[in-house]
């Protein structure tokens, strides 16, 4: 039986790994929850651990010393909107971390490394990737892009698995389905925020980006899924050494999902809802360069004749959740059902406006980790229902009527 720590333990993705290798205790003999704040009881053989991974190597290595892994499920994450200061923080979080082991001398028991990342590694947050997006792709010179922590992660991941003999994988998930209490960071919760307040003042639930991104495919990611996943790659010998893409595997869309949350909560979708004017638009560029560019010549595309890309919202997302009746109404909402009255300003306008108002499609495909022997899979439709019910029953919503 085999021991873990995992970082980012009260995390969307950290608090499932948590929880998959806890109830899997025929695998798992001790599990170590590392994080700044605590937030869930504990099986008694998950431990909890007050850490900072923006400390130095050396304050870190006296924190753990208590602690002796095999296994390091890595899945914190510190937001910066600065490309550059965001590599700097996450990159010398984890490779101030992995020093910590060998300054307690303990790297020669780690049997595997498991970095948690997302499909921003193919640069969907600059614009359009080549897609299906594939493991195998290049990775998007920087420059002329941004700097993407993701890079500076996997490699000083693969630098210091080289170095120590230790198997690695990288997850790369996308729009991530869970429930982490008082973790508005949330797609789910967004959507179910936005419904709550049209359901209770009017009768239709309007799509508030572009009718492209509607009509195109998307893919998501259920964090527990996510966390078998993780539990599967590090037991598969063939998966040493590679990363993978970890979304449901699920053919997903916009135009399908949109009509399923207008019913659930108890809306219509606009007939028309994409001609004329849009109420409160706002378009925001995003890379000067779609990632598809830097591989358009090897695809037989005309890169100078690609555009790039833009977040393009029918309705302000963020300006919305300001309007005096919105706030009013949610705090009616909030009130008559016990519910968290500054939601609506906790929760991530910005993030789900990346997500609805892209002009573009995501899909990754799950043929590498099918290969494998890799079956998971999750509906889509079915996780969003899951979080609905979860957020309820967290008085993060209101309840069902
Ligand atoms: N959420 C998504 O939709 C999504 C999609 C694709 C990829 N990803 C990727 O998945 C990874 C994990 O993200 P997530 O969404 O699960 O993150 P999250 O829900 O925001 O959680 C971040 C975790 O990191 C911990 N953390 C932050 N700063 C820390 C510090 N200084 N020291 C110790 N722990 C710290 C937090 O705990 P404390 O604050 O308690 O310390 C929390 O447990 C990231 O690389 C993210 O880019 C996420």
């Amino acid at each position: 039986m085999a021991t873990a720590v995992v970082t980012g333990a009260t995390g969307i993705l950290g608090k499932e790994i948590v929880r998959e290798l806890s109830e899997d205790s025929n695998r798992w003999r001790k599990v170590y929850a590392l994080s700044r704040s605590k937030a869930d009881q504990y099986p008694e053989h998950v431990e909890h651990a007050h850490l900072d991974l923006t400390s130095s190597a050396r304050d870190m290595a006296k924190e753990l010393q208590h602690i002796d892994p095999e296994y390091i499920f890595f899945s914190a994450y510190l937001a910066n909107e600065d490309p550059d200061e965001a590599t700097r923080i996450n990159g010398e979080m984890l490779e101030n971390f992995l020093e910590s082991f060998v300054i307690n001398r303990k790297e020669r028991r780690l049997k595997r490394i498991v970095l948690v990342c997302g499909l921003k590694h193919y640069g969907v947050h600059l614009g359009n990737p080549k897609q299906p997006m594939e493991e195998d792709d290049p990775w998007i010179p920087e420059p002329p892009a941004p700097s993407n922590f993701y890079y500076r992660q996997q490699r000083s991941l693969q630098k210091f698995c080289t170095r120590h003999e230790i198997p690695w994988n990288v997850t790369y998930s996308n729009e991530v389905l869970g429930y982490a209490k008082g973790n508005f960071m949330n797609l789910a919760t967004t959507i179910a925020l936005y419904a709550a307040v049209h359901a209770e003042i009017g009768e239709t639930l309007p799509f508030p980006g572009p009718e492209v991104g509607y009509t195109s495919f998307d893919c998501f990611t259920s964090s527990r899924l996510h966390a078998q996943f993780c539990n599967w790659v590090v037991h598969e010998p063939r998966a040493r050494n590679q990363a993978f893409n970890t979304v449901n595997g699920d053919i997903e869309s916009w135009q399908n999902l949109w009509p399923k949350f207008a019913e659930y909560f108890g809306l219509r979708v606009p007939a028309d809802q994409f001609s004329g004017s849009a109420p409160d638009q706002s378009d925001k560029p995003m890379g000067d360069q779609a990632p598809i560019t830097f591989v358009a010549a090897k695809m037989g595309l005309n890169a100078k004749e690609i555009k790039p890309n833009k977040l393009r919202q029918r309705i302000d997302l963020k300006r919305w959740s300001q309007r005096p009746e919105v706030q009013d109404t949610w705090k009616n909402l909030a009130s008559r059902h016990g519910l968290d009255e500054d939601a609506l300003d906790r929760a991530t306008w910005d993030f789900a406006a990346f997500v609805l108002g892209r002009d573009f499609g995501l899909v990754a495909n799950m043929n590498k980790a099918r290969a494998l022997g890799w079956t998971g899979y999750k509906d889509s439709w079915e996780n969003f229902q899951e979080v609905f019910a979860e957020l309820a029953e967290g008085k993060v919503i209101p309840p069902r009527t």
